[in-house]
């Protein structure tokens, strides 16, 4: 199946807000948030430091990592090119009472305004499939992260087969049509594994890997570069 692209930012108010009432109201979203960020935090990282969400949406990953670094010398950042998403982080955010731990930058993330080697951590979820230059990205992956520093970009990933879209179709009868349709264009606009390597390869990251499960592909550099 064609890759077809989803636009890049989701830069509508009545869109973010759509998409902040349902997945930050989904119990499985939730739990996949939570999941990441534990998984970014035993990827081993130093006692005090700095990480990244890139695509950062409403935030509820940072919001996440931020959760799980409560108490240490850890700053986590949001990053967003939408400020209708940014301003709806900074909501969840003051619900969660972690307003202080937390800072949101609006930026695009194929020319992050940061400085070189600035984070220890980088996380990415479901934003991958929207990014328009993607190897840009792992360029400024490379640069913005310490040598030593970690990082773990998820998405979904393109199905190729009729039975993973099969499981799909039927699982979408439980959501809204709206997000039914969402959740069908951001498979149709992901990469599959091979269409990642190959972008990975190109860019100036190393030391990736690409993991893959029935539906999803993750991209981990745990080792330094
Ligand atoms: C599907 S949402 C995912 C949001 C969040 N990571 C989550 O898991 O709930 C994708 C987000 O990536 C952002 N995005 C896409 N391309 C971007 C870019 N080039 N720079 C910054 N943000 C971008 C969009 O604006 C949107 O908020």
């Amino acid at each position: 199946m064609e890759r077809i692209p989803e636009v890049e930012v989701i830069g509508e108010v009545a869109d973010a807000r759509q998409f902040n009432e349902f997945m930050g109201n989904n119990r499985f979203r939730r739990e996949g948030y939570q999941q990441l960020a534990r998984q970014a935090v035993a990827m081993g990282i130093p006692r005090c430091g700095k990480a990244l969400d890139m695509g950062t949406g409403p935030g509820f990953v940072a919001i996440e990592v931020a959760k799980l670094l409560k108490g240490t010398e850890w700053q986590v950042v949001g990053m967003d090119m939408s400020l209708a998403m940014l301003g709806l982080a900074a909501e969840n955010a003051a619900k969660a009472g972690l307003n202080g731990s937390l800072t949101w930058r609006e930026g695009d993330v194929k020319a992050m305004p940061f400085a070189d080697g600035e984070f220890d951590l980088i996380i990415s979820n479901d934003s991958l499939h929207h990014w328009e230059n993607p190897r840009a990205v792992f360029d400024e992956i490379a640069r913005v992260l310490k040598a030593d520093g970690k990082c773990i970009v998820h998405d979904s990933k393109r199905l190729q087969h009729w039975w993973p879209w099969m499981f799909v179709k039927i699982i979408s009868l439980s959501i809204p049509i709206d997000f039914r349709v969402h959740w069908w264009n951001s498979i149709r606009s992901s990469y599959t594994v091979d269409e990642l390597r190959e972008i990975l390869q190109q860019s100036r990251l190393q030391n990736w890997q690409v993991k893959e499960d029935f539906m999803d592909l993750t991209v981990v550099k745990e080792k330094v570069q």
